[in-house]
């Protein structure tokens, strides 16, 4: 049974103007999401609350107060259009003391800040493509890492700043990316090896015992030799554009035993080194020594009905109204104390 009074909260950016001109069309799938996640609630007899966080947290915090939620479920990606606010959002409801699903502030800054992630994956020993972070192009010198590479905004998600000209293979490109996402993303760049592997997407759910649900794998067969296998902005979020259609999710993924095992103790080890809660999505590659790398890790994750971790719990046997129950009710068990081995935040 879950409680009856819930909230579901989440940006309403629409005034927002940040990046590339085409980086609010992720801002806004979040509205969409979030009547997906009402609606699925609805489906078990309980009328959720719908409440945008917009450009004033007053208004926002009042709506809290005034409904008292059992519960909030937190679609926030951020506030004020900023992704890096995300975990500033999860610490107002620890301040006012609300239950909210999903992971705390702490989970929500570390993994953003894609350098911090990796820095803790690596200290556990937990495979990521080597990096640096470069905030301003003198330090270039000190990069040691060979050719190709793929250059990322340090703390940005949802494909933001990546495209095919993201992958590069000598130093002139190399300093005009980094030169590009200090400029149009006000933030340093993180240079990594390119790992030229399959792309897998591990969905992990639960606390004490996290579960992981069918790999799913990007089909990246259909597209030309000379365009990058990435899926950057464009792949992800415009719906129309070839390489959204060539960047297919396959799952469950055709892997063997073996993968299968190693993707899901890596995507285990990633999901407690960062702390994440109720729900994340993993993203990894398999580098050419046969061991997957990671990406990144995605608390919070894209929760609408045709993301990653929607469709790898349909091929669980979970349908989306499932699957929110599910999240609501893990996020429940650990205020309860029914899961005792949770992260504070
Ligand atoms: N080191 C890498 N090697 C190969 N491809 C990468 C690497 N890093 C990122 N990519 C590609 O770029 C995509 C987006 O990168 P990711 O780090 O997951 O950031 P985002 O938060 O934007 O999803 C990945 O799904 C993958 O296709
Ligand atoms: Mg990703």
């Amino acid at each position: 049974m879950i409680p009856k009074n819930i909230f579901i909260t989440y940006n309403d950016d629409a005034y927002v103007r940040k990046g590339e001109l085409d980086d609010i069309i992720s801002l806004q799938g979040v509205v969409d999401t979030a009547d997906s996640v009402k609606k699925a609630i609805e489906e078990n007899g309980i009328a959720p609350k719908l409440v945008p966080l917009k450009d004033d947290p007053e208004d926002f915090i009042k709506m809290l107060r005034h409904g008292a939620p059992d519960i909030i479920f937190n679609l926030c990606e951020g506030a004020f259009g900023l992704s890096s606010m995300e975990m500033n959002v999860a610490g107002l409801y620890e301040l006012f003391g609300f239950r909210y699903t999903g992971s705390g502030p702490l989970t929500l800054g570390l993994s953003l800040n894609k350098e911090t992630a990796k820095n803790i994956l690596y200290a556990r020993g937990i495979p990521t493509p080597k990096y640096a972070v470069i905030g301003d192009i003198k330090s270039l010198s000190s990069v040691s890492i060979s050719f190709p590479l793929i250059v990322k905004p340090v703390h940005e998600d949802a494909g933001i700043g990546i495209d095919n000209n993201a992958v590069v293979w000598d130093i002139t490109s190399l300093k005009k990316r980094i030169e590009y996402i200090i400029d149009i993303y006000k933030q340093p760049a993180l240079v990594e090896e390119y790992i030229d592997g399959r792309e897998f997407n591990v969905s992990v759910i639960g606390n004490e015992t996290p579960n992981v649900l069918p790999v799913s794998e990007i089909d990246f067969s259909e597209l030309p030799m000379d365009i990058p296998k990435i899926v950057g902005y464009e792949a992800k979020w415009i719906t129309t554009s070839p390489l959204y259609k060539k960047t297919v999710p396959v799952c469950p993924a055709n892997i063997s035993k073996d993968i299968e095992e190693k993707l899901s103790c890596t995507a285990i080890k990633a999901y407690k080194a960062l702390g994440c809660r109720d729900y994340a999505r993993i993203d990894i590659r398999m580098g050419n020594d046969n061991m997957p790398k990671v990406l990144e890790v995605n608390p919070n994750p894209d929760i609408s009905p045709d993301a990653g971790l929607a469709r790898s719990a349909l091929a669980a046997g979970f349908s989306y109204s499932k699957l929110i129950c599910e999240i609501i009710n893990c996020a429940v068990k650990r205020y309860d104390g029914t899961d005792k081995k949770f992260f504070k935040p």
